[in-house]
């Protein structure tokens, strides 16, 4: 059967993640998160010291970007692959709202854009791949046989996101994680970059009352429907 190419875009927290690593290993096909892979350069700017909460030395993290090596090694434990930076698992860290801060001002720069969305296409050359983040369909991979785009409501989002960050022993409160989460939304969206659009043959799928059980069904039958169409 021919290995399709799924691109999965959309708002912070819309469950993407969840539902890409799903279809990923239902279909035996890789699960690649690219949104972990701007976390992991935002993470580098931290540790380096060109990030943080007063200054951004935007020049100064281009300039090193060649010392950034992203990579991903699957866990059978967990079932899907956790991301690597400079051979350390950083899978962990990189989840974080100090991170989730950030990252969007990290993915603005367009030097950082090329060199991940490389290594991005490199992935995925082969077909067989379920790929998620903001520019999968627009960018990364114009010719998709399936793009998906989820939304669902801000507050709805939020409360997913805090319940995950909760859940991992995160002290954060509902109001920040909310303000992240509208913050994000608006720069991924309004940056010159490969801006946040709905990428015009995507399928738009609104999931703010769905369970994730819903929601793979519904992916599942859209995947099924255009592998038996090609
Ligand atoms: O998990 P969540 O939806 O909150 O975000 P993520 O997928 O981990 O992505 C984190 C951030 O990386 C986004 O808010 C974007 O700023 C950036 N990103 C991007 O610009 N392009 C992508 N393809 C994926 C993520």
């Amino acid at each position: 059967m021919k290995k399709i190419t799924i691109a999965i875009d959309g708002f912070s927290s819309t469950g993407k993640s969840t539902v890409a690593k799903r279809i990923a290993k239902h279909l035996g096909y890789v699960y690649v998160d690219s949104g972990a892979m701007y976390r992991a350069v935002t993470y580098y700017a931290m540790q380096q010291g060109f990030i943080d909460s007063n200054h951004f030395n935007i020049e100064g993290l281009v300039e090193n970007l060649k010392a950034i090596t992203i990579s991903f090694k699957f866990n059978n434990a967990l079932g899907f692959a956790e991301v690597y930076l400079n051979g350390i698992n950083i899978e962990n860290d990189i989840r974080t709202l100090e991170v989730s801060s950030f990252v969007s001002k990290v993915a603005e720069i367009s030097e950082v854009r090329q060199k991940l969305v490389e290594q991005q296409q490199q992935l995925g050359k082969d077909g067989g791949v379920v790929m998620d983040g903001r520019d999968i369909g627009t960018v990364v991979f114009p010719d998709a046989e399936l793009k998906l785009f989820l939304t669902a409501s801000p507050e709805n989002r939020a409360k997913r996101r805090f319940d995950e960050l909760v859940k991992r022993g995160d002290r954060v409160l509902y109001d920040e994680v909310l303000k992240n989460v509208e913050e994000r939304d608006y720069i991924d969206s309004h940056r010159k970059d490969s801006p946040l659009v709905k990428a015009e043959d995507a399928i738009e799928i609104d999931n703010s009352n769905m369970s994730k059980e819903e929601q793979f069904h519904i992916v599942l039958g859209l995947v099924d429907k255009r592998i038996n169409s090609i």
